[in-house]
C-alpha cells in the first residue's frame, strides 16, 4: 500500500532519524560576466530506507544536487552530513573512496562498458570500490546475487549491446549494489525508457528498500515523483514543496529479514544457485 503524503511546505524539510542532512547548500556559478545560482539555500533530509524523490523542471538543479550528494560537486557554501559524516571535510581521494562504499549510482543513460559483459560490469565495480569485503574468488558469486536483485541474473553474460535498454539498467542497478552501499542514487533512471519498462524497472528500484538501501532519485515525471515515500520539488535551485510519508517519521520500513550492518537476505528472491545475501560492508573510508 503506498503510504499517504503529508504536505511539508516550502523552503525547508528536515525529518528526524535521517541518513543524509543537507544544510542550507548553494551552488554558484561565477564567471566574469556574470553569476549564476544554480542550487539557492537548499535544506533538507533524507530518512533511512527512504524512496526519496528530488522532483522538479529541466534545469532546476536536480542533477547539481545529486552531485552534490555523492561528493562528485562542491558547494558554495552550506553542507552535506552523509551518516554523520560532512563530505566537505574530505579530499578528493578521500571522497572517491568513501562514495566507492556509500554510494551506488545510476545513470539516465546506463553507462555501462560496452565491452564487458553484464557481470564483468558488476565485477568491475566491485574491484574499483575495493571488493567489498570479499575474497576475490567470492565475487563471481556475489556479482550474480546483485544480478539477482536486479532481476537480471539470466543474462549474466550478454554484451550490453544484446541486452534491451530496461535490461541494461537492470545491469546498472547490479552494479550500483556490488559494494553494498547504503544508498542508492539515481538520475532519472527510468527517463530513457518507454513507461512500462519505466514501471518495471522502478519497481525493482524501489523494492531494493527492502534490503535496507535508500534510495534517492531524480525524476521529472509526476507519476513517478507520486510513488516516493518523501519527495522534494525543485524549482530554479529551490525547494517549492516538499511532502513527506507519515509512515516513514513513524517507523521506517524494516527489511523483511534484517541484517546488521549491511548484511542483507530477503526470502522469496533466492534461488538454488544463488542466494541473495550481501555481505557486510567494509570498512569505512576515512
Ligand atoms: N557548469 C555549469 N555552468 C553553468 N551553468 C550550469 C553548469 N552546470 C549546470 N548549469 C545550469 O544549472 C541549471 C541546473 O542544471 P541541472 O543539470 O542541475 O538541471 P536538471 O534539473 O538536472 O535538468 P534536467 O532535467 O534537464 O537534467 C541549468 O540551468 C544549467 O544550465
Ligand atoms: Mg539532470
Amino acid at each position: 500500500m503506498q503510504p499517504s503524503l503529508s504536505k511539508q511546505g516550502q523552503g525547508t524539510f528536515t525529518v528526524p532519524g535521517s541518513q543524509i542532512r543537507v544544510d542550507h547548500l548553494s551552488r554558484m556559478i561565477a564567471t566574469r560576466a556574470k553569476k549564476t545560482v544554480i542550487l539557492d539555500d537548499v535544506t533538507f533530509t533524507v530518512p533511512a530506507q527512504s524512496l526519496f524523490a528530488i522532483n522538479g523542471p529541466s534545469g532546476s538543479g536536480k542533477s547539481t544536487l545529486l552531485n552534490m550528494l555523492t561528493g562528485i560537486d562542491r558547494p558554495s557554501s552550506g553542507r552535506v552530513i552523509f551518516e554523520g559524516q560532512e563530505l566537505r571535510a574530505m579530499s578528493e581521494d578521500g571522497l572517491a573512496r568513501w562514495r566507492g562504499k556509500h554510494v551506488g549510482i545510476i545513470f539516465q543513460f546506463f553507462q555501462l562498458i560496452p565491452t564487458l559483459t553484464a557481470i564483468e560490469n558488476v565485477l568491475l565495480a566491485l574491484e574499483l570500490g575495493g571488493g567489498g569485503g570479499l575474497k576475490r574468488r567470492e565475487w563471481r558469486q556475489h556479482a550474480l546475487k546483485c544480478l539477482a536483485l536486479a532481476h537480471i541474473k539470466d543474462l549474466a553474460d550478454r554484451m550490453p549491446s544484446a541486452l534491451s535498454g530496461g535490461e541494461q539498467q537492470r545491469v546498472a542497478i547490479a552494479r550500483a549494489l556490488a559494494n553494498n552501499p547504503p544508498v542508492i542514487i539515481a538520475d532519472e533512471p527510468t527517463g530513457n525508457l518507454d513507461s512500462r519498462t519505466a514501471h518495471q524497472v522502478f519497481e525493482t528500484l524501489s523494492s531494493l528498500r527492502q534490503y535496507g538501501k535508500t534510495v534517492v532519485y531524480v525524476t521529472h515525471a509526476p507519476e513517478l515523483a507520486a510513488l516516493a515515500s518523501a519527495r522534494i520539488d525543485l524549482l530554479d535551485g529551490r525547494i517549492v514543496d516538499s511532502y513527506q510519508a507519515q509512515a516513514i517519521i513513524a517507523a521506517p520500513p524494516q527489511p523483511e529479514a534484517h541484517a546488521v550492518g549491511g548484511d542483507l537476505e530477503k526470502p522469496g528472491v533466492n534461488d538454488p544457485q544463488v542466494s541473495t545475501a550481501l555481505p557486510p560492508r567494509g570498512g569505512d573510508a576515512k
